[in-house]
């Protein structure tokens, strides 16, 4: 067994995050695992990948990303900021990103929401997984206690994980009240001790992100079931090569 190896926001070390050319690398690797994407919602309720509210730090845009509708949203350069090489690169709906993630690697949907900003994401997204039959190979993250609880009342088969960045001894038992047997963790939060617990407690966990070999290896002789979450997949077989 070998910690599994999650994608954060696709290969976003070598390509710009959250965009088709950064998931493609990622689903092409014959070895990675999972990719961990970043959810907000267009003004006409499409799903997009986007990691910030605002448009300015990795489009050509600016302003809310909720503003504009999606085919606004599609219109700009989601790749010149990363570097020259990616110019043209579009903001994909979810539906595209799930679509090239289909059959090669799992997927980690962030709802970048506090569980009232967009007040219709959560019913989008689960809406469209049931629709391209993907509820069994993703799972559903979000710091929003509030929006997982939305997601828990529209699926029971789609599986809930709620991301945390500090450890509190009542977190299992707040992971199972919410009904999440997936949790997301900061890597400062975790440690060998907090990880039996969560396995005696049947919770499959990820840590974020780790993005140095000596980290990656820190943790994944923490526990080989333990998923490691880094920009670098590159890294992360460098440091499983040592363990
Ligand atoms: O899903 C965990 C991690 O991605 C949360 O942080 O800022 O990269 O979305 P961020
Ligand atoms: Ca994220």
């Amino acid at each position: 067994m070998r910690n599994p190896c999650v994608a954060h926001r696709g290969w976003s070390g070598a390509a710009p995050e959250n965009t088709l050319s950064a998931i493609r690398l990622a689903a092409d690797a014959p070895d990675v695992d999972w990719i961990e994407i970043d959810v907000r919602i267009s003004r006409d309720g499409i799903p997009m990948l986007i990691h910030d509210a605002k448009l300015r730090r990795t489009t050509s845009g600016s302003g809310e990303v909720s503003k504009y509708t999606a085919q606004q949203l599609s219109k700009l350069d989601a790749g010149r900021w990363f570097s020259r090489e990616f110019t043209g690169e579009k903001m994909p709906t979810l539906e595209q990103a799930l679509l090239m993630a289909s059959g090669k690697v799992r997927v980690n949907i962030e709802l970048k929401t506090d569980g009232k900003r967009y007040p219709d994401l959560e019913n989008k997204v689960v809406e469209l997984l049931r629709r391209l039959n993907m509820e069994q190979n993703c799972v559903i993250t979000s710091f929003s206690a509030e929006a997982l609880h939305k997601v828990r009342s529209l699926s029971r088969d789609v599986t809930c994980g709620l991301i945390v960045d500090r450890w509190s001894d009542r977190l299992p038992d707040r992971l199972n009240t919410l009904g999440c047997r997936f949790l997301s963790i900061g890597y400062g939060a975790i440690n060998k001790e907090r990880l039996k617990r969560l396995n005696r407690e049947g919770i499959q966990t990820m840590v974020w992100t780790l993005n140095e070999v000596r980290l990656i290896r820190k943790y994944a002789l923490m526990d080989p079931g333990l998923m490691i979450c880094t920009n670098h997949p590159d890294l992360w077989r460098a440091a499983l090569r040592s363990v």
